[in-house]
């Protein structure tokens, strides 16, 4: 499952325009898509913005996977215009 690439995300902390909702959702946390990048997507955590990246699709390394935002995961690439 798509879900499943979550685990394998890796997180960068970083702060700008913050549109997390301060009490965090559950069971799963609230993801935004990242203004500029499609690859990236900010993860809630009590009101701060985790900027998280998108794993690998192919085992090169050269094509994320894109977060969309209708089904709140990253998707394949075909799936996702940027
Ligand atoms: C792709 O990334 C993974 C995890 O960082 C690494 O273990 C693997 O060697 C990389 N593969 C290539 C082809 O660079
Ligand atoms: C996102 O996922 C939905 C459901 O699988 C799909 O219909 C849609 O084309 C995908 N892409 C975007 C940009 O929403």
């Amino acid at each position: 499952m798509k879900i499943l690439f979550f685990i394998l995300a890796v997180g960068i902390y970083c702060i700008y325009a913050n549109q997390c909702p301060e009490i965090d959702s559950h069971p799963y946390p609230t993801l935004l898509p990242h203004p500029y990048d499609c690859t990236l997507f900010i993860k809630c955590h009590r009101g701060e913005e985790h900027i998280m990246e998108c794993p690998f699709s192919d085992r090169t390394n050269t094509t994320r996977l894109r977060f969309n935002a209708t089904i709140s995961a990253c998707d394949w690439p075909q799936n996702v215009p940027c």
